[in-house]
């Protein structure tokens, strides 16, 4: 198929892609499942994935083979409905089977936090809350629940390859796509990323991680060229990478649009072929971002496996390029085994996707849960939270609709609001400008809880009468939020429009005031010390209001602590100006943001010269105070840490008490920190282990954690891990600020 080319066409797809009512011509789709049972030597399921790949190869003629390495067209992202292929189902990339191998069709969905497109097909997807929510559970449980669901959904909906599993780190707290992704630090990210993945493909589907690599902003993503050193890019993001590949086993990679070092991602052997495949030992396929293909040879050579969405140089360019042997069989025979014995290990063949209505009760279930285990109490002064149902007469809810619903994050990993968008969208909005609110209304929540209470709403457009109703109650709510979306990255770290001096003014005139963040990242706080209490809830996905109510109450006892570091100052950042563009508004705009269109390349550099010193590694080193520390989160009880001890030698124990010092059940995320001995020349600390410990009222719990040595090494110049002689200082606590407990252990 072929990308549209003129401006008209181009922007009339995209406003279509919002309109899922004009997709009746796919809905005759069928499923992935081959039509025929396949047979042959390759369907014994007692051979190894990497048998059964070859001989399944071995029948393959060089056509078959490469029509498994590149897509079909732009999907239901920009193609026309009538111009799918028949058997798309319709969402961002498809590419089909081999029906006499049965070799089935591979059908991909975006699903970074939850099955997208759904409402192609009229059907219901779960909205979970953001990337970040996951991350502040900090809990590889949570990840494997959310893993799980998403790969349950996707199957239910006949789909077989997820396109989620973000972890590019919030490396500019202004990228518009932490929303999806885990959080400033290499092995959280890696860590989580890898349970959910694993869960995942547990399900029958195969799992992506992205954007590889170094895609830490959305402005320029295109052309923007990342300089960083290796052994940063070894010690940060490409570190989550590495956890993530080698916890999950995921099946495919895909290679972002930016340039690294001066080559595309996409056609950068540095990163595909030497650390990818090579160090990591990563057995699975690499998938470009949709149009981050830019050649044949070069990026056939350089390690990338599969061109997405469409056949511009893995066609018949590709097949040219393997008959003049300037991509030899054996590279083109790779790339197929890469892909079949994924196929083959995460069941594609073996346990093809069922047509099953999604268990909708699961979702919510799982949505809720995961919303109440990664919203992070940043503030409780006086101990305002939780609030009493009994004792309370009014209370003011104001701003960001939280009469009917909770925000979301846009873009290509946007799910379709049950029931519609709950604000309508303005006429002509893309993609990348919707903003989109799931229907779970805080209000509601809220009222549902204090039945006693005159609950009113304003909608804090007006701020002299949203601080009169504050005046009048005995508490005051006031949701704000920031709207965050792939294609564009925040302009600032301010809350847009009027909302601090909407919450200076509630806060003035009501000296109870509680603030709800629901925001994409990290935000600046004008108003911090004049309300008595904050609690970070993202994007909380569609029980969003359920559950941040349920805290606000005191249902639920908060335990999440911070995946990411809030900055005092936007002065503070290593990039203090960034280099934020605006949302794409025209055809010209969103051009931009696909490189299949060549004629916009205008590269620039980025020098991401703070190198591994990412998030909280930054304000060590830099002796900067932030906002709200990474790793820092409040409770309704209160911990003590005691008795550290540091055991056995290589790998290194920790082992400490947690107690539980309050009257109330709870959960403490318990974090372990190492500063590297003085010859490693790093100026800060890094996590190293952490264990979530549930403790009841005075309950106290030994906690041994094992140091695995790779968290603790530093990237050679010669390209190896070694670990550094001398003196490791180890600090134990509840944030990576604060009262640590400390000790030292010796290499
Ligand atoms: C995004 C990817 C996404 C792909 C397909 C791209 O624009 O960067 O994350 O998976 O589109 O929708």
């Amino acid at each position: 198929m072929r990308v549209p080319d003129t401006s008209k066409q181009m922007l009339t797809v995209v406003l279509a892609a919002g309109l899922t009512a004009a997709f009746s011509g796919i809905l005759c789709a069928q499923f992935s499942r081959p039509a025929q049972k396949p047979k042959g030597p390759w369907m014994d399921a007692s051979l190894s994935p990497d048998q059964r790949a070859s001989l399944l190869i071995a029948q393959m003629t060089l056509d078959e083979k490469v029509s498994l390495l590149h897509g079909s067209g732009w999907g239901a992202l920009f193609a026309p409905p009538d111009s799918l292929p028949p058997k798309s189902l319709g969402n961002a990339g498809f590419i089909p089977g081999i029906p006499r191998l049965g070799i089935p069709d591979l059908q991909m969905a975006d699903a970074a936090v939850g099955v997208t497109h759904a409402s192609v097909f009229g059907r219901y997807a779960t909205a979970l809350p953001s990337g970040p929510a996951e991350a502040a559970s900090w809990d590889p449980a949570v990840a494997r629940d959310y893993g799980a669901l998403i790969g349950r959904e996707l199957r239910d909906q006949g789909y077989n390859m997820s396109l989620g599993g973000g972890i590019n780190l919030a490396r500019e707290p202004r990228n518009g796509r932490i929303f999806e992704y885990k959080g400033e630090d290499p092995v959280l990210a890696g860590k989580l990323v890898g349970a959910e993945m694993k869960a995942l493909q547990e399900q029958g589907v195969i799992g992506d991680l992205k954007h590889y690599a170094m895609n830490d902003q959305e402005s320029g993503r295109n052309y923007v060229d990342v300089k960083a050193d290796r052994q940063a890019m070894r010690e940060s993001d490409l570190l989550a990478f590495e956890i993530g590949v080698k916890e999950s086993g995921v099946g495919a990679v895909m290679c972002s649009y930016n340039l690294v070092n001066g080559d595309y991602a996409c056609e950068n052997s540095y990163l595909l072929n030497d650390v990818l495949k090579k160090d990591f030992g990563f057995q699975g396929f690499v998938v470009s971002d949709w149009g981050g293909t830019h050649s044949t040879v070069k990026a056939a050579l350089a390690g990338l496996d599969m061109e997405m969405p469409t056949n511009t140089y893995f066609g018949e360019a590709l097949k040219k390029a393997v008959d003049s042997r300037q991509v030899p069989e054996s590279r083109l025979n790779d790339m197929v085994h890469r892909l079949l014995r994924t196929e083959f290990a995460v069941g594609l063949f073996d346990r093809p996707p069922e047509r099953e209505a999604p268990d909708i009760f699961r979702g919510l279930e799982v949505a809720e849960r995961v919303a109440e285990q990664g919203a992070v109490l940043l503030k409780n002064a006086n101990r305002q939270l939780p609030l009493s149902a009994a004792h309370l007469r009014s209370i003011a809810v104001i701003g960001s609709h939280a009469d009917v619903g909770v925000l979301s994050g846009g873009g290509s990993a946007q799910v379709d609001p049950a029931g519609g968008n709950a604000v309508p969208d303005p006429p002509g909005a893309n993609i990348f400008e919707r903003v989109v609110w799931h229907r779970s209304s805080p209000l509601k929540a809220i009222r549902a809880r204090a039945l006693e209470a005159r609950v009113e709403y304003n909608e804090g457009t007006d701020i002299a009468a949203a601080a009169n109703l504050a005046r009048q109650s005995g508490v005051a709510i006031v949701f704000v939020h920031q709207p965050a979306s792939e294609g564009r990255d925040a302009p600032s770290l301010s809350l847009p429009g009027n909302q601090d001096a909407l919450v200076a003014a509630v806060a003035a005139a009501n000296p109870h005031t509680i603030v709800v963040l629901e925001t994409g990242g990290p935000v600046t706080m004008p108003w911090i010390g004049e309300v008595n209490a904050v609690l970070e809830a993202w994007y909380p996905g569609i029980r969003g209001g359920e559950a941040v109510a349920g805290i606000l109450f005191g249902d639920v006892n908060p335990s999440a602590k911070l995946p990411l570091t809030f900055a005092k100052r936007e002065a503070d950042l290593p990039h203090p100006k960034g280099t934020p563009q605006p949302p794409p508004r025209n055809a010209a705009d969103l051009r931009e943001l696909f490189p299949g269109f060549k004629d916009n390349i205008r590269q620039f550099e980025v020098q991401y010269d703070e190198g591994a010193k990412v998030g909280y590694k930054w304000y060590d080193a830099e002796d900067k105070e932030p906002l709200f520390p990474f790793g820092f989160g409040l409770s309704y009880t209160t911990y003590a840490y005691s008795d550290l001890r540091l055991t056995g030698s290589k790998p290194e124990t920790v082992s400490f008490a947690v107690k539980n010092t309050g009257d109330r059940a709870g959960a403490e995320i318990a974090e372990v920190y190492v500063t590297l001995p003085a010859a490693a020349r790093e100026r800060f600390k890094r996590l190293v282990a952490w264990q979530k410990v549930p403790l009841a009222p005075g309950e106290s719990k030994t906690i041994n954690l094992v140091l695995d040595p790779l968290y603790l090494s530093v990237y050679s110049d010669k390209g190896e891990w070694e670990l550094v002689g001398g003196e490791y200082k180890v600090q134990v606590g509840g944030s990576s600020r604060g009262p640590l407990l400390a000790g030292t252990f010796k290499n």
